[in-house]
C-alpha cells in the first residue's frame, strides 16, 4: 500500500496509500450551519473519464484507467460523507447492470477500517444518497439496492406530478431545487435544511457543472492516470459553458509510483480562505 511520493507541499516523503484521504476528516470541516461539497474523478492525460462503448451505446469509465488503488482513494472519500450526490442516468444504467454496483462504503474485508472509521466519527454505516433528476425516469429495481439508506430525489419545477407520485409511492422523499433544472445554490441550501455537512458528488459532467457554475463545489480530487486513451465519443469532467474561468488551487499531489498503477492524486480548493 505504500509508494505514494508526496509532491505538493513539496516534501519528498513517502507515504502509504491507504488513509491518504481519510486524513482529511472531511466530514468535520464544514462550519455548523453550512456542508462542504466535493467532487471526485478520474481521468487519463487526454482528460476521457469515460468512452462510448460501441456495442452497448453506454457511457463508461474505461477499463485502462479503472484501478484497485484510485478506488481504494475512493471509498476513503465515500467514508467521510453524510451524503452521496448522484445522478439518475447512473441508476438507470445500474438497473441495466451496466454500472458499478454500488454506492459504498464497501463491504468487502479490505474496507472494514472505513467502517469503523464512520462508526468512531458519529456516522451512519452508510452515507445517504440523493439522485439529481429533472425526468424522474428512475428504474425501482435500481433504487432497491440502496434500500438500507435514506434516499431523495431532488428536481426542479419541471418534473411532472405523474413522475413525482410515482417516486413518493415508493416511499421516496422528492424534494425541488430548481426552477428549469436543479441549481447548484439550491442544492447547497436543501443540503444544508436536511443537516448534512459532507456532500460527496459522484456523477458525471453535468451534475459538476451545476455546482461549479453556482460556486458551491468546495474540492475537486482527480486522479489523473497517466495514459493517453484517444477515442473521439467520450465525456470530461465538466460539460456545458461557464459564465467564466473557474480557477483550481492546488491543495496536495502525489505520484503513485507503483508500478500497476502510475497515477497522480491531486486535490484542488475552489474557493480557499
Ligand atoms: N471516471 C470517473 O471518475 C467518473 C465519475 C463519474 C461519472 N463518470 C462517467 O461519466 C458518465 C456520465 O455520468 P452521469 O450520467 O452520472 O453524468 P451527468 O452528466 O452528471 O448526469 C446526467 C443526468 O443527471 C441529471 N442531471 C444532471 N444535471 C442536472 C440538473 N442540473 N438538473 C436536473 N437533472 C440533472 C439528468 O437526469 P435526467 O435525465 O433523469 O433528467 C441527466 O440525464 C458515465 O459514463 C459515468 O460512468 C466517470
Amino acid at each position: 500500500m505504500d509508494n505514494i511520493l508526496q509532491l505538493y507541499p513539496i516534501a519528498q516523503r513517502q507515504r502509504a496509500l491507504k488513509g491518504l484521504y481519510l486524513e482529511l476528516n472531511l466530514c468535520e470541516q464544514a462550519a455548523v450551519g453550512d456542508v462542504l461539497i466535493y467532487s471526485n474523478y478520474i481521468a487519463s492525460v487526454d482528460g476521457r473519464i469515460s468512452l462510448r462503448d460501441d456495442d452497448s451505446a453506454e457511457f463508461v469509465v474505461p477499463e485502462a484507467i479503472a484501478n484497485k488503488r484510485d478506488w481504494r482513494l475512493y471509498q476513503e472519500l465515500a467514508a467521510q460523507s453524510d451524503v452521496m450526490l448522484t445522478s439518475a442516468r447512473y441508476f438507470r444504467q445500474l438497473a441495466d447492470g451496466k454500472a458499478q454496483d454500488l454506492l459504498p462504503v464497501g463491504s468487502a474485508p479490505e474496507y472494514d477500517d472505513l467502517s469503523e472509521w464512520r462508526q468512531q466519527h458519529g456516522l451512519k454505516d452508510q452515507p445517504d444518497v440523493i439522485v439529481i433528476s429533472n425526468s424522474l425516469d428512475i428504474p425501482a429495481a435500481a433504487l432497491e439496492k440502496v434500500q438500507d439508506r435514506r434516499v431523495i430525489i431532488c428536481t426542479s419545477e419541471r418534473a411532472g406530478d405523474a413522475q413525482i407520485g410515482r417516486m413518493e409511492s415508493m416511499g421516496l422523499t422528492v424534494l425541488g431545487a430548481g426552477r428549469e433544472r436543479v441549481e447548484g445554490k439550491q442544492l447547497r441550501r436543501l443540503l444544508i435544511d436536511q443537516s448534512f455537512r459532507s456532500a460527496y458528488m459522484i456523477a458525471g459532467p453535468e451534475v459538476h457543472r451545476t455546482l461549479v457554475a453556482d460556486g458551491v463545489l468546495d474540492y475537486l480530487f482527480l486522479t489523473t492516470q497517466l495514459s493517453l486513451l484517444g477515442h473521439d465519443t467520450f465525456h470530461t469532467i465538466l460539460s456545458g459553458q461557464l459564465d467564466q474561468p473557474v480557477d483550481l488551487h492546488l491543495q496536495r499531489l502525489y505520484l503513485d509510483e507503483t508500478v500497476s498503477s502510475r497515477q497522480l492524486f491531486a486535490q484542488f480548493a475552489l474557493h480557499p480562505d
